[in-house]
C-alpha cells in the first residue's frame, strides 16, 4: 500500500482527482469504480471543473458503483443514484446508459445477482474509489463479511446507522438495508484509491494499514492488493506508527 498523508479534505480531493483525471486521459474508454458518501465528493468536484475547464471528456468512459439503500429508487433524493447524477453524473458528458448504480428497488432475492451479471459485463474497475466507515467497512461490507463475497445485501449496522443519519431529517429515516458489492468484487479493481479525512477514521486506517488481515475490518483486505493507494488527512493519519 502507498500513503500519501495531506494536510486538510481539499488537499485529499485534488490528489485523488488526480489520478481519475490522469487516467481518463490516457483511457478514454477507461471503467471507473465510484462511491458515494462525503469523502469523494470534492474529488467529483474537481472532475467536473476539469472536464469543464479542460475538456476531459467521459463520452467513451464507464463507471459503476458499489452500493445502493434498499428500498429506495433513483429519484428518491437519498439514494445513491440520485446523489451520483447531482455529484458527478450531470456536470460530465458520460452517457447516463454508461453509468450503473445497484437498484435498491425490485426483487429483494435477485437485486444482488442482477449487479454481479452487470459487473461480468463490465469487468473489473481501472480504478476504484473507496472511501471507509468508522468502524473500517468498505462499501456496506460490514465487519464479518466475508473476504469472498460478491454482490449482497446487508443489514447495516448500528454504527453506519448513525455515521449516515447526518444525511437525513431523522435517523428513522435511514434504511436498514443495502445492497452492496461484495470484498471478492472490490478486490478486482486494477488499482484502488482509499480516501478517508477526519480523527474519526483514525482507527480504522490504523487497523487497515497496520493490524492483521481479518474479516473483522474488512478494509484490511487492501493490503492483499498489488495497487493500493491510501490519501488521509494528518488527522485521519494521527494513530499511525
Ligand atoms: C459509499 C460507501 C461507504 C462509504 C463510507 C464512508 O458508497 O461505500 O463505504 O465510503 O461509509 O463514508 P463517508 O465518505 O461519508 O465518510
Amino acid at each position: 500500500m502507498k500513503l500519501v498523508v495531506c494536510k486538510n479534505y481539499d488537499e485529499v480531493s485534488a490528489k485523488a482527482a488526480e489520478y481519475f483525471i490522469n487516467l481518463v486521459k490516457a483511457k478514454p474508454n477507461a471503467v471507473l469504480g465510484l462511491a458515494t458518501g462525503s469523502s469523494p465528493i470534492g474529488m467529483y468536484k474537481l472532475m467536473i471543473a476539469d472536464h469543464e475547464q479542460n475538456g476531459t471528456s467521459y463520452k467513451d468512459v464507464k463507471t459503476y458503483n458499489l452500493d445502493e439503500y434498499v428500498g429506495l429508487d433513483g429519484s428518491n433524493n437519498q439514494s445513491y443514484h440520485y446523489f451520483m447524477n447531482e455529484n458527478l453524473f450531470k456536470g460530465l458528458d458520460i452517457p447516463l446508459e454508461n453509468t450503473h448504480v445497484p437498484s435498491g428497488i425490485g426483487n429483494h432475492d435477485t437485486l444482488a445477482a442482477e449487479y454481479d451479471a452487470v459487473l461480468d459485463e463490465l469487468g473489473g474497475a481501472d480504478l476504484q474509489i473507496l472511501g471507509i466507515g468508522s468502524n473500517g467497512h468498505i462499501a456496506f461490507n460490514e465487519p464479518g463479511t466475508s473476504f469472498a463475497s460478491t454482490t449482497h445485501i446487508v443489514d447495516l449496522t448500528e454504527e453506519t446507522i448513525q455515521d449516515n443519519a447526518r444525511f437525513f431529517d431523522s435517523i428513522d429515516d435511514v434504511p436498514r438495508e443495502s445492497v452492496t458489492m461484495g470484498i471478492a468484487s472490490i478486490m478486482k479493481a486494477k488499482k484502488i484509491v482509499l480516501i478517508a479525512t477526519s480523527a474519526h477514521k483514525a482507527e480504522a486506517i490504523k487497523g487497515m494499514i497496520e493490524g492483521p488481515v481479518t474479516e473483522d475490518l474488512p478494509a484490511s483486505i487492501l493490503q492483499q492488493h498489488p495497487d493500493v493507494v491510501v490519501i488521509v488527512d494528518t488527522e485521519a493519519a494521527s494513530l499511525l506508527d
